[in-house]
């Protein structure tokens, strides 16, 4: 079983990327979590429909071909003004297009983020799962996980410094897996 796990943040010492990293460390045998390196996003140009029909750039086809390649996807989305950041916006526009090529099509998702702020990213989570809805993407509906990030909860390396916050994680990847499961159970792959 492979996720693919996206970070919505471009900074280098990103707090959602590092809990991406402990999801990673977390996850039940049989899981593997590979990390989008970051800086996929950052590449990509805006997405700009009228290029459709072009042959398109390397960054785009990258990120489709991870996203269409992993059985699973794990976004963590940090809040960027009441909304997820403009650079998660536009990935997800590039690998939803050309009309018809949709790479979330019946991917299992489920959202996660982290922030200093109390509720750790809540809003943007639910437009982002608004979005991977739009995208006909399965969501994991439960476990939620808006997590607020104190300093020092989570190392650079992605170790969880907090036994309370380390079980749950280890409970919202296991509970994940189960649902990715299920859901390839009800829709076979390529179906
Ligand atoms: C923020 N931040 C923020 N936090 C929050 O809880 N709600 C919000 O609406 C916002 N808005 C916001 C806008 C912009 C433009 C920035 C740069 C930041 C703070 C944000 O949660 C904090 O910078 C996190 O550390 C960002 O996540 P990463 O980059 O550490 O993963």
């Amino acid at each position: 079983m492979k996720v693919l796990a996206i970070s919505g943040s471009l900074r280098r010492d990103s707090l959602n990327t590092r809990l991406l990293r402990a999801a990673a460390l977390l996850a039940p045998s049989g899981v593997e979590v590979e990390l989008l390196d970051p800086s996929a996003l950052k590449e990509l140009p805006l997405y700009d429909a009228d290029d459709d029909g072009a042959i398109p750039p390397i960054a785009a086809r990258r990120l489709r071909g991870a996203i269409r390649l992993a059985d699973a996807l794990l976004i963590a989305t940090p809040e960027y003004n009441g909304t997820i950041p403009g650079g998660l916006k536009n990935a997800i526009d590039w690998a939803s297009r050309p009309w018809g090529t949709n790479s979330f099509r019946r991917k299992p998702s489920a959202t996660i983020g982290t922030s200093p702020g109390a509720i750790g990213t809540a809003i943007a989570q639910q437009h982002l799962r608004s979005l991977l809805s739009f995208c006909n993407s399965p969501q994991m509906n439960a476990i939620e996980a808006y997590i607020q990030f104190k300093p020092g909860l989570i190392t650079e390396t992605g170790e969880v410094t907090d036994a309370t916050t380390e079980e749950f994680l280890r409970n919202y990847v296991t509970e994940f897996y189960s649902f990715i499961e299920r859901v390839y159970m009800a829709i076979p792959r390529n179906a």
